[in-house]
């Protein structure tokens, strides 16, 4: 018998480190015995990353982009998502809805309702099963983004844009404390993953 999958995601201002705790996640889960697909958004179908691709380069209004977001999750859940969990598979995507209220909402100042409206569309009421949230002041994630590689449309925002975002993340968090774990994100790796590790056991 498969047991059923479930549904996790991974959030944080850029800069907060989730792309390593992604791949530890992922090995977790298969050490013990599930079948993982690891995806990403925007993105995750042929052309959730074509519109990936137009949303960290392009320049475009904020309604635009949040349309954008959603055309790519329809596709994500409609071709990815939806068949692996009925299947039995793990999902861990390295962001989803959330990021939506966060850089859209939070970030850009689009309308919370808005983004209800199309999250009701597109996803009937399905909602990630665990959702972790790496935080970090957005002074650290800033250091840690200059670090790294050329910065898209978003990593080139000011540090006025991603306290918004990581406020918005946080609300959220206040809101649905069942779902969004809050992890804090400066803690050494060991001691975050322990942490990781006990949020996974509960959901297995
Ligand atoms: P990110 O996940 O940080 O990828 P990488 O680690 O390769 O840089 O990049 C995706 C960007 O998309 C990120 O800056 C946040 C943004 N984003 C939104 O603004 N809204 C959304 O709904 C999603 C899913 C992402």
């Amino acid at each position: 018998m498969t047991t059923p999958g479930k549904f996790i995601t991974l959030e944080g201002v850029d800069g907060a480190g989730k792309s390593t705790h992604l791949a530890f996640v992922a090995d977790w889960l298969r050490g013990q015995g599930r079948e993982v697909i690891v995806t990403r958004e925007p993105g995750g179908t042929p052309l959730g990353e074509t519109l990936r691709e137009l949303l960290l380069h392009r320049d475009m209004d904020a309604d635009s982009e949040l349309l954008l977001m959603f055309a790519a999750r329809q596709a994500h859940l409609a071709e990815l998502i939806w068949p692996a969990l009925a299947r039995g598979a793990w999902v861990l995507s390295d962001r989803f809805t959330d990021a939506s209220y966060a850089y859209q909402c939070g970030g850009r100042g689009i309308a919370a309702e808005r983004i209800v409206t199309l999250e009701n569309w597109v996803q009937r009421g399905f909602v990630p099963d665990l959702t972790l949230l790496f935080d970090v002041p957005a002074e650290v994630a800033e250091a840690r983004r200059s670090a790294a590689r050329v910065a898209d449309r978003f990593e080139r925002e000011a540090d006025t844009f991603f306290n918004r975002v990581r406020n918005a993340y946080l609300a959220r968090a206040c809101a649905e404390p069942g779902r969004i774990c809050v992890l804090d994100a400066r803690q050494d790796i060991a001691a975050l993953q322990r942490e990781i590790a006990q949020l996974l056991e509960r959901l297995l």
